[in-house]
């Protein structure tokens, strides 16, 4: 039964020979060391050699030599970064996030790696949440579409495949709508907006293969994820058809005793894997107390088997029964395939695609042909920082990041245009304030060190004031810290630091032909810099090509078509804010904060910039809404289609937008909701009829009933450019 049990817990490294952990805490957990022989999994210990040499050390001991499997957290990339998936959602480009997750995947595979704790397909409204980073942003359907591409990329074809690595979708579920935007906090919401809001992405990469599903920290209406069966076995086995591992969150088995659902670890065991989880992270829980649950007949010996059989299972569905070093070959290549030109350039295009202009007063894309005085400024913390990756970049080497300032010199050498332009690049101010201090996400302490470091704020600001005087234009490179945004990392108010606001003043004071490049890992709020900037170009964290990558686009060598896939917030007090809210018995009427509507006194309801919203350098126009037929339902679904025309002078992208809006149904619903997106290119003049097929399926609801049901009723057809929808719309009955 031990070695079962082992099958049954993911430990750190430190058990283990040649992990190069083995030293450090002593683990309070008193885990049978029969257990730990035979232990299913460890996580976070990665490179070909060294995974090899543990796996080796392992098989010597394990009596049926049944491999270890190796997990990480491979977010947005291995060595080359990837921009953060909450930006690779902005780019509507699931073939280009597949193939993002194709590169991951290889180069996790080449450092011996099987599993990566990814795609994350949280819904989020609360940009205060630190993780919100990580997700892909505040629709379902959108959310759906990411974690499919995101799985299929990571697992290919099959997992028996060379540089493919198991996707393990997390959180199941619902973690981002934990309260107040606080990680680990309770998620309280109705089960109608948990199955039509929060619940259809998970769904998605179920039904796309993904190899586990992770269990949240959060409980759900009370009851703990990892012991909620309801979740995970009516829901996620039955209802869904998922068979693969269900493994808990760090901790999260144990912390059942916290949440107070379990006053032993007795009791979070029994809970536990009577919810149906296989694999316990890191706690001590199964380990310790299974066996004698077990044979004190507190539980059943087909639980330990059936999850015994799960693990073993995804062991063999990645070949590592037969061949316990899989990937040997791309493990030769590990050096060469890190960081490699194709994967970088998988990695730029991505971060081209993410950048999300959100305001151009004609600024951009710079014109060296006007510049008087032949001058660039780059001013700000983010101009030299390397640093463009997340918290979440375990791997990341900052020597293989290229900067702000590298990519425009870059750019500049490789086009004539700039001859002759000078780039003045100045840090104007720290990230942080004087005083201000992070706790990292490797517990360091990080704080605004130029005091220490003997550097004069005054001289660094005047400097770049100076800089921005002498420029044509003055692009500032600001944004929260990289510890800023990621787990453990929510804020409760989303501004730039003071130092970078009054870098923003003094700068433009003297110069009106201000651009802002804004680095974070979230909607942030900057209600001067949206007034008074010129231009404002979300970059997100780009990843090791994010400059390169921004430089094409500031100089327009690239046409920006990122589209926002979470709201901007005008104020922390307008949290949450997101586009598919229901009407309310008084809508707010748009922009306006009239008395007995559902706004504020102080503010409007409106987002500072709405999901589907962005830029290009182009513009695009769009024809009426048109149907193939006044009336759909089960059988025959409905085509809607409008025409686009890029009506500017620049070729480019566009993501045309599909929003429904069921009139009235027997439950409240939604004003309107994203149904479908295509993102073309068009070049000057050309049109293109864009159509979306909308089945009945897609228009169902959750009824007074609490089921997903059809109901007659009237629909609106919107397709436009952003969540906004403001043209005129088709309607058609369904019967
Ligand atoms: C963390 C995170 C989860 C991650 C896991 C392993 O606490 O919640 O997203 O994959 O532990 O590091």
């Amino acid at each position: 039964m031990r070695e079962k049990i082992g099958q049954m817990i993911q430990l750190t490294g430190f058990f283990f020979a040649g992990s190069g952990e083995e030293t450090g805490p002593a683990h309070e957990m008193e885990i049978p060391k029969e257990v730990v022989k035979n232990a299913a999994s460890i996580l976070n210990v990665v490179g070909a050699g060294r995974l090899k040499e543990v796996q080796e050390k392992y098989l010597e001991e394990n009596a049926h030599k049944i491999p270890l499997l190796f997990m990480a957290d491979v977010i947005h990339g291995y060595r080359t970064i990837l921009p953060i998936p909450l930006a690779q959602s902005c780019s509507f480009d699931p073939e280009l996030v597949k193939e993002g997750a194709a590169v991951a995947a290889r180069e996790s595979a080449a450092a011996g790696l099987h599993v990566t704790f990814s795609p994350m397909a949280d819904l989020v409204r609360d940009p205060r949440w630190g993780r919100c980073m990580e997700s892909t942003g505040e629709d379902a359907y959108l959310n759906g579409q990411m974690a499919r591409a995101a799985v299929e990329g990571y697992q290919g074809a099959s997992l028996l495949d060379e540089g493919t690595i198991a996707a393990c979708l997390k959180h199941f579920a619902a973690y981002g709508g934990a309260e107040g935007g606080r990680d680990y906090n309770s998620v309280d919401i109705s089960e109608l907006t948990l199955r039509e809001q929060y619940l259809p992405a998970y769904e998605e990469a179920v039904k796309a293969g993904t190899a586990l599903v992770m269990t949240s920290f959060n409980t759900i209406n009370g009851i703990p994820a990892s012991a909620n069966r309801w979740l995970n076995e009516d829901i996620l086995r039955k209802q869904w058809g998922f068979d693969g591992v269900l493994i808990s969150d760090y901790g999260a088995i144990h912390e059942l005793m916290m949440h107070g659902v379990a006053a032993s670890k007795e009791e979070a065991g029994k809970l536990a894997i009577e919810a149906g989880v296989d694999l316990d992270m890191v706690s001590p829980v199964y380990g310790e107390v299974l066996e004698k649950l077990v044979l004190d007949g507190e539980v059943p010996m087909e639980l330990v088997d059936r999850s015994a059989r799960r693990v073993l299972e995804l062991k063999n569905r990645l070949g590592l029964l037969d061949a316990p070093f899989r990937s040997e070959k791309l493990m030769e290549q590990e050096a060469e395939l890190m960081h490699c030109e194709a994967h970088r350039a998988s990695a730029r295009k991505l971060a081209e695609e993410s950048l999300v202009l959100l305001k151009n007063e004609g600024i951009l894309p710079l014109r060296p042909e006007t510049m008087k005085k032949n001058t660039i400024a780059l001013i700000g913390p983010y101009a030299r920082s390397r640093e463009l990756y997340s918290a979440w970049s375990l791997f990341a080497r900052n020597e293989e990041v290229t900067t702000i300032e590298e990519g425009l010199q870059n750019a500049m050498k490789d086009s004539p245009e700039y001859a002759g332009i000078r780039l003045l690049v100045e840090e104007g101010c720290p990230i942080l304030d004087e005083g201000e201090e992070i706790v990292s996400f490797r517990q360091q302490l990080i704080t605004n060190d130029w005091n220490e470091r003997g550097i004069d704020a005054e001289e660094k600001l005047t400097a770049a004031v100076r800089a921005a005087k002498e420029a044509d234009v003055a692009i500032l490179a600001l944004g929260e810290h990289i510890q800023h945004s990621g787990e453990g990392a929510c804020r409760s108010q989303l501004r730039l630091s003071k130092a970078q606001r009054e870098l923003f003043k003094a700068v433009k004071a003297v110069n009106p032909n201000t651009v802002v490049v804004l680095f974070s890992g979230r909607p942030l709020i900057f209600p001067r810099i949206s007034a008074e900037a010129g231009a404002i170009l979300q970059a997100w964290r780009p990843g090791t090509e994010g400059g390169d990558a921004v430089a094409a686009v500031l100089t327009g060598q690239v046409n920006p078509s990122g589209r926002l896939s979470m709201s901007f917030p005008k104020a922390e007090g307008q949290i949450p804010v997101y586009y598919n809210h229901l009407r309310t018995g008084r809508p707010a009427v748009n922009g306006t904060s009239a008395r007995f509507t559902s706004t504020y006194r102080d503010l409007d309801g409106e987002a500072a910039y709405p999901f589907g919203y962005g830029l290009s350098y182009t513009s695009f126009a769009y024809g009426p809404v048109k149907t193939d037929k006044k009336i759909y339902g089960l059988e025959e679904p409905m085509t809607a289609s409008a025409t686009v025309t890029n009506t500017g002078e620049r070729a480019g992208y566009e993501v045309v937008q599909c929003y429904v809006q069921d009139v009235a149904g027997t439950t409240a619903r939604p004003v309107r909701e994203l149904k479908g997106f295509q993102k073309i290119w068009l070049e000057p003049g050309e049109e293109k009829e864009v159509s979306f097929t909308i089945t009945e399926a897609q228009t169902r609801i959750i009824t007074r009933s609490g089921s997903c049901e059809t109901e007659p009723g009237t629909f609106r057809i919107f397709i436009g450019k952003d969540s906004r929808a403001e043209g005129a719309y088709a309607e058609v009955e369904k019967r």
